[in-house]
């Protein structure tokens, strides 16, 4: 069985050779293939090329029967992969844009109760069921705009059993979608306020109840602290790291949102796989990520939605990093999983290329959440996570039009996904 995708306009984010990462000045050039064929066997993308170089059914491997989707006038790109998200939330924020827009700041919001402690006390109330139901409807959302991978946090439970329901509801979702999965353990999210005057107490319960039973479980693939003025400090966030990295949780960290908080050179130090946000970095800190395999994730969602000052993505591609991109979607500082207004975003906010807002949104966020060997490309034996667009005039309309609904068709793991018909549009047929 085989799904044959031709006469595409332009295949984009192709790669011959796959690549773990992609630096610096690389991140502008990415590769595309005019007037192409592209075919999966399974799950699985197994070849591509030009359509003038197209072998017919008979060169096709698995070819007892191929599905044909003629995309004249479309792209193909690889899936989005969206390396930080809380997208496991109950109910929503909306009280505290409208407190944001009367003037008061992210940090004295959490302080009266509200931002992620306003998200726990909602978490408690609601079932694990419950939970699954809502957290369900913006994987579906999110798939239908484009992403083929997410990394998902706990950190709204702040409890040993809320953190665990958290975790247990991400593990449903990677049960229950085509979306690739990853988990992300972050007790260390907020001090809960009944520990505000022994924050040791909590620091306590997070190493030696919450990871030991996060780790028996199985619940999750990293570690992430808040480290940040007002939250957790290098030195608390040292301990909860070393005690994750133990369990072989490696880490993942929220550095640099709120202050220089040091959070950057801690990320360095125990080995990250990614620090994110880094709105608050200057040269210290990109000279700390300089020759490590640490990925500094961008999230120009939420220094939108909060009015934070844009991290300094052009001095980082200049300094050879490998810059990623994430949509943060969570109630409190980033209420969307769009990628492609993250992309949007990048290129107006951040001032980086289309080019370089795409090798983020695909090769280097694959790489941030621990994908890079099977997602963020177009290359043969890669799990073939793809979107087909609307008719457009050129790769750089995606992030052009901000605001525009581009995503025509989903496929994940080689399955049409959305739209639930696909013949809309009636450009499919069988061999
Ligand atoms: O990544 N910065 C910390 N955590 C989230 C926000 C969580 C919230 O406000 O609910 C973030 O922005
Ligand atoms: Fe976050």
């Amino acid at each position: 069985m085989g799904l044959l995708i031709r006469n595409i306009k332009g295949l984009i984010q192709v790669e011959e050779e796959p690549k773990k990462k992609i630096c610096g000045s690389e991140m502008s050039n990415i590769r595309t293939i005019p007037d192409a064929y592209l075919y999966i066997e399974e799950d699985t993308i197994s070849d591509f090329g030009e359509m003038k170089n197209f072998p017919g059914k008979s060169g096709m491997k698995n070819n007892d029967r191929i599905d044909i989707i003629d995309v004249s006038g479309r792209f193909v790109f690889p899936s989005f992969c969206d390396s930080h998200t809380h997208l496991v939330y109950a109910g929503s924020r909306e009280r505290e844009f409208t407190d944001k827009i009367r003037g008061l700041s992210y940090e004295e919001i959490a302080r009266r109760g509200g931002g992620i402690l306003n998200s726990a006390k909602k978490l408690h109330e609601t079932s694990e069921d419950d939970l699954f139901t809502q957290s369900m409807i913006r994987i579906n959302e999110i798939i239908n705009l484009g992403t083929g991978a997410v990394e998902i946090k706990s950190g709204y439970g702040l409890t040993v059993d809320d953190e665990l329901k958290m975790l247990r509801v991400i593990k449903r979702i990677k049960d229950n979608s085509p979306i690739e999965v990853k988990a992300t353990f972050l007790g260390a999210h907020a001090i809960p306020e009944e520990y505000k005057n022994d924050r040791e107490k909590y620091i306590d319960i997070i190493i030696n109840e919450m990871i030991p039973l996060v780790s028996s479980e199985e619940l999750a693939d990293y570690i992430d602290v808040f480290c940040d003025r007002g939250f957790f400090t290098v030195n608390e966030t040292e301990r909860i790291l070393m005690a994750g990295i133990k369990y072989g949780l490696p880490a993942k960290i929220h550095a640099n949102e709120l202050d220089f908080s040091g959070g950057v050179q801690t990320g360095v130090k125990y080995n990250a796989l990614s620090v994110d946000h880094l709105e608050r970095s200057g040269e210290e800190e990109i000279k700390a990520l300089v020759g490590t395999d640490t990925i500094p994730t961008l999230l120009p969602g939420s220094a939108f939605f909060l009015g934070l000052p844009d991290p300094p993505a052009r001095r980082m591609i200049e300094a050879g990093l490998s810059v990623a991109l994430a949509s943060d979607y969570n109630p409190g500082s980033s209420p969307s999983g769009n990628m492609k207004l993250v992309m949007s975003m990048a290129c107006i906010k951040l001032k980086m290329l289309p080019e370089e807002a795409l090798n983020a949104v695909t090769v280097n966020s694959a790489c941030a959440m621990g994908l890079s060997e099977t997602h963020g490309s177009i290359a043969r034996g890669r799990v073939a996570n793809i979107f087909i667009t609307k008719e457009i005039p050129s790769f750089e309309f995606m992030p052009y039009a901000f605001g525009s609904d581009l995503v025509d068709t989903v496929i994940l793991k080689g399955k049409i996904i959305y739209p639930p018909t696909p013949l809309k549009g009636g450009y499919k047929s069988v061999y």
